[in-house]
């Protein structure tokens, strides 16, 4: 710029030196607009710097101004005071442009910092949707309840059984028609998907030993058809009492008592004359209908009576199975199906409905 207008004279130069000062400033006259959309904050910052750079090339040690003040000095007397007094009113004319453009741009960039950090504290919250139990799981805490308050223990176990579990160690032998009954899934390496609780049975009294009680309750697999009231994977709550001269008025009154506390104290049970290889004698239990208590009803499909599950007294070859002699030890065992009771207190037509999962029925559970 110096070299441009060393020929004119100081005035000029200065003349010279503003207008192009108004060129440069005004490449910056639109970015207060620009820079009030979100995304040109950066831009923002970026011209504050450029803005410092410029202000150096015109008001810094090697500027135009500068040169000039330098020539203040060889002017003639009478010019000196003159345009002394010029520069210096330009120089803050500059210093004034300079000082209101990085202004500018320093509140567009604090607004918008502020902006970005800001909470609305007003904007209303959303409301989280509290999950709650399977009303399955509701069924199985009220069975534990009442069978921990007699003191007996939860077992858990496992659901990937070996033959010996599910069939052998069960007094159910290769080729005994009962397997066919019981045919379950099968994983490729000849595991069974457990068909029935009865086996936490033999796990409970290999790690146990003798005298034991306890429930197992968890989820058994078979390949029933679906139908209102079958599920090829279903819930059981298996028992099992052993200790000495334990005998079938043990079971009875055992689970007499449980019904009188899920159903009430009025409820009656019934036992049935029936065959499971695990247990001699065996038992189908019944209670009578918690809804008209005997006549019959829609809820007991008409009968009065509605089905627990199975039951018995332990099978010698069981006992052998897990290591607890025969000879000292008897005990009994049940196992009663947690879905159609579950359905049946919740006077549900069809237990396929507890796993649809559709939120609108489980919702009514609460
Ligand atoms: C047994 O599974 C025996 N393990 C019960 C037992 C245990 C007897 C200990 C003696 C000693 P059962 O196959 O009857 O028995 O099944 C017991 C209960 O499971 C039934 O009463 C029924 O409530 C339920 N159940 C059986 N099959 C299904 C199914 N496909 N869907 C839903 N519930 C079922």
């Amino acid at each position: 710029m110096r070299d441009e207008h060393a020929q004119q004279t100081p005035a000029k130069q200065l003349e010279l030196i503003s207008e192009a000062l108004q060129t440069e400033l005004s490449r910056f006259s639109n970015v207060q607009a620009r820079a009030r959309a979100k995304t040109l904050l950066s831009e923002a910052q970026k011209q504050l710097q450029e803005l410092k750079d410029v202000r150096t090339k015109f008001l810094g040690k090697k500027s135009g101004v500068a040169s000039l003040k330098k020539l203040i000095g060889r002017l003639p007397s009478e010019e000196r005071a003159a345009f002394g007094q010029k520069i210096q009113q330009k120089e803050d004319e500059f210093v004034q442009a300079f000082d209101k453009e990085e202004a500018l741009r320093k509140s567009f960039i604090e607004t918008a910092r502020i902006e970005s950090e800001s909470l609305d504290v007003t904007i209303p919250g959303r409301r989280p949707r509290p999950g709650h139990l399977h009303p399955i799981t509701l069924m199985r805490q009220r069975i534990e309840d009442i069978f921990v308050s007699l003191g007996y223990a939860v077992e858990d176990d496992r659901e990937i059984e070996t033959d010996f579990y599910n069939f052998d160690a069960l007094n159910i032998p290769e080729g005994h028609p009962a397997r066919d009954q019981q045919d379950t899934f099968y994983t490729t390496d000849g595991f069974a998907l457990r068909s029935q609780t009865s086996t936490v049975q033999i796990h409970a009294m290999q790690r146990r030993g003798a005298p034991v009680r306890m429930i197992a309750p968890g989820r058994v697999f078979r390949r029933d058809t679906p139908d209102p009231t079958h599920n090829p994977m279903f819930y059981q709550v298996e028992g099992l009492c052993v200790d000495r001269g334990i005998t079938m008025a043990h079971l009875k009154g055992t689970l007499a008592e449980f019904v009188h506390r899920l159903f009430g104290p009025e409820t009656r049970t019934r036992f049935r004359p029936s065959y499971f290889p695990f247990t001699e004698p065996s038992a189908e239990v019944d209670y009578s209908c918690f809804n008209c208590g005997g006549p019959g009803c829609r809820i007991c499909k008409w009968s009065g009576w509605i089905e627990l599950g199975g039951s018995g007294m332990v099978h010698p070859n069981v006992l052998r199975a897990a290591n607890v002699d025969p000879e000292q030890f008897t005990g009994f065992a049940f196992g009663l199906g947690i879905d159609r009771t579950c359905a049946r207190i919740y006077e549900l037509d069809d237990i396929r409905l507890l796993f649809e999962n559709d939120v609108r029925f489980l919702e009514q559970f609460r």
